[in-house]
């Protein structure tokens, strides 16, 4: 099953000098690295990246609800608000905020399963939890508690595309 996926090494990793750390894993297990470019992305293309719609804002306020909860600290006293959809919201913002702060590279993955093989590859979206031997795992240990009184995102280093559908558009964006 020949698939394309969209990676991203977002401007955390290229700071820290992990590019070709990251690509080797990829080709080590045997996808091939199609297309690759490295830019400083504007607003309007994280925009159309991360797009406001509710599902987006429901799963990634979501997730922060969830790790505040898990060590039992206090959202309101860090964000203002317990609303999932603006806890979405905010996340949104950071993440525009962050990846239009300096050099990202974004490429296509192509092999068999691209999709999954890639996802598996990156790890979960939380560094802390994402198992050692993915990317996440291993280069960071970030966490949204952590994350989230400094007003940033989540140090996660990646992003690839999560089905096959959400390659496609992503592809059409970026390339
Ligand atoms: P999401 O699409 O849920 O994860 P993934 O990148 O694994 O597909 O979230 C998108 C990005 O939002 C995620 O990579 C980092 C950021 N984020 C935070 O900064 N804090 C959070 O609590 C969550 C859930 C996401």
């Amino acid at each position: 099953m020949l698939e394309r996926t969209l990676v991203l090494i977002k401007p955390d990793a290229v700071q820290r000098g992990l590019v070709g750390e990251i690509i080797s894993r990829f080709e080590r297990i045997g996808l091939i690295l199609d297309e690759m470019k490295l830019l400083i992305p504007d607003e309007q293309i994280v925009k159309k990246h991360y797009p406001d719609d509710l599902n987006w804002l429901r799963n990634a306020g979501g997730k922060t609800i969830e790790t505040y909860q898990k060590f039992q600290l206090n959202l309101m006293d860090d964000l203002g608000t317990v609303d999932v959809i603006e806890i979405g919201k905010i996340i949104r913002k950071w993440l525009i905020q962050h990846l239009t702060s300096g050099p990202t590279i974004a490429m296509i993955l192509s092999g068999n399963h691209a999709v999954e093989v890639t996802r598996k590859i990156v790890g979960s979206t939380i560094p802390l939890f994402a198992e050692l031997g993915t990317i996440r795992g291993d280069f960071s240990i970030d966490s949204p508690d952590y994350s989230t009184p400094q007003k940033r995102v989540l140090m996660n280093l990646v992003h690839a595309s999560e089905s096959l559908s959400e390659a496609n558009r992503e592809i059409n964006l970026w390339f």
